[in-house]
């Protein structure tokens, strides 16, 4: 986080809290959110998009009650992906008319809860639910706000598993074979949904510019189809163009993702000019950044448990440092090979760095938090480790694998900490149980 520093005798603050401090009282593993990183990032989503209301933060990237009241304050919208992520939004009062629905798969009942709520937009994936959610909405008596989403066919340049705009992955209507205009068709010839804007989302933790140029460029490309086939009258109600999320961050101090505000001029004027070009009204550009905004403002604070230095084939060794979570609450490293960087922040240390494999205390290999650390040569148990920037789809993407019980998050602000989710306890473990 940005206000993290390092005080003279060695212990890492955070808004300055000592690390050592929520380690006490809090145990860990513990996920410490700055809770004024979290809120300038959503400002400067805001600032750099021209309207907090057109920055939806995705949600799945994290949430708690907490965490939708800063964002509902800081008067940006919301993204959601499930029934879950509604429900904890609405549960803490996030206004409904800034929900946007997503999903390749929505149920019944979670088109049913959103419609009642009143969300403000559902993004339509699929023929099947186009006539699933005319029908709900039918049923509620109103006329629903939907969103298209379009595959754009862009390769982003990220991890197969996190891209999402090439032609063989599960979302969207594609814009080749006349998908995605059978999708616009089917639309309108429903009484109770009305098309106000076309979506795409092309994939996560991306660097490079082109790939939102090309989709900016592709989307508005079928907005302009659109408005010729069914005119302008008819097409008066479509002013959105949502570009999705998946701006990058940096985990290593080598990464260099794009300056938000850069990006968003680059979106904005493609937006203004393409449409511009085809004789349409200038969309409203909208957004939802996740990562971006959760991402860089949390670190999880672990313990060092055992060390361990073993012999490779050849004579090397390796030293393994094993900490008191890994795969339950940070997932992404032997998901997506991800990379992350950790510090010791309990004390000082002169030891010489040396090259350290951390890895959780789960019953696999593969349960690696980071493949090669510096970590001082004299690290031994009891010291703290933090990993940076876990802020976005660690907690999240978190599980009671091993029947770990998932970490405590706590917020931190103005010297202060404040527990926002409780760890869980072997109580909450047992509950589920159905015999005694
Ligand atoms: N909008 C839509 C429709 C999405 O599917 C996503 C992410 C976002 C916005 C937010 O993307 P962001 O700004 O956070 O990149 N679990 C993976 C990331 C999966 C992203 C899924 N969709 C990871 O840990 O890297």
């Amino acid at each position: 986080p940005r206000s993290a520093e390092r005080g003279t005798d060695g212990i890492v603050r955070i808004a300055g809290v000592p690390v050592t401090d929520l380690a006490e009282k809090y145990g860990t593993p513990l996920f410490v959110v700055d809770e004024d990183d979290f809120r300038s990032r959503c400002r400067e989503m805001a600032r750099a998009f021209g309207g907090a209301e057109r920055v939806h933060y995705a949600s799945k990237a994290f949430l708690s009650a907490e965490i939708a009241r800063w964002v509902r304050d800081e008067g940006l919208s919301m993204d959601v992906a499930s029934g879950g992520e509604l429900a904890v939004a609405l549960h803490a009062g996030f206004p409904a008319e800034r929900i946007t629905m997503h999903g390749n798969n929505k149920s019944v009942a979670e088109l049913d809860t959103a419609v009642a709520a009143g969300v403000g937009h559902i993004v339509l994936d699929s023929m099947v639910e186009i006539d699933r959610l005319d029908e709900v909405a039918a049923r509620h008596g109103v006329v629903q706000d939907v969103l298209i989403r379009i595959t754009v066919g862009v390769e982003a340049h990220t991890h197969e598993f996190i891209a999402t705009a090439h032609e063989d992955q599960k979302f969207g209507f594609s814009l080749s074979g006349g998908k995605a205009m059978a999708a616009v068709e089917r639309v309108f010839a429903t009484d109770n949904l009305r098309l106000v804007g076309l979506h795409s989302h092309i994939g996560s933790q991306i660097f490079e510019v082109d790939g939102f140029e090309l989709a900016a460029h592709r989307v508005i490309g079928l907005m302009r189809e659109i408005v010729d086939r069914f005119g302008a009258e008819r097409t008066s109600q479509l002013s959105i163009v949502d570009l999705g999320g998946g701006l990058g961050i940096s985990y290593l101090d080598s990464d260099n993702p794009p300056p938000v505000a850069e990006l968003a001029a680059k979106l904005a004027h493609i937006v203004a000019t393409e449409s511009q070009a085809a004789n349409l009204p200038v969309p409203t550009l909208m957004v939802e950044p996740g990562r971006a905004i959760a991402g860089p403002g949390t670190v999880t604070l672990y313990e060092v448990g055992t060390i361990k230095d073993v012999t490779l084939d050849g004579g090397a060794t390796r030293r393994y440092v094993s900490v008191d979570g890994g795969m339950s609450d940070n997932i992404r490293t032997s998901l997506y090979q991800a990379e992350y960087d950790a510090r010791l922040v309990s004390r000082d240390s002169d030891g010489a760095p040396v090259v350290a494999r951390v890895v959780g205390k789960h019953c696999e290999s593969g349960d690696i938090v980071i493949r090669d650390a510096w970590m001082p040569d004299d690290l031994g148990p009891g010291d703290l480790l933090a990993v940076a920037a876990t802020g976005a789809y660690c907690y999240s993407m978190s599980s009671r694998y091993n029947l770990l019980t998932r970490p405590a998050v706590v917020a931190v602000r103005d010297g202060a900490s404040r527990l926002i989710l409780r760890r869980e306890t072997v109580e909450d473990l047992l509950s589920l149980e159905v015999s005694e």
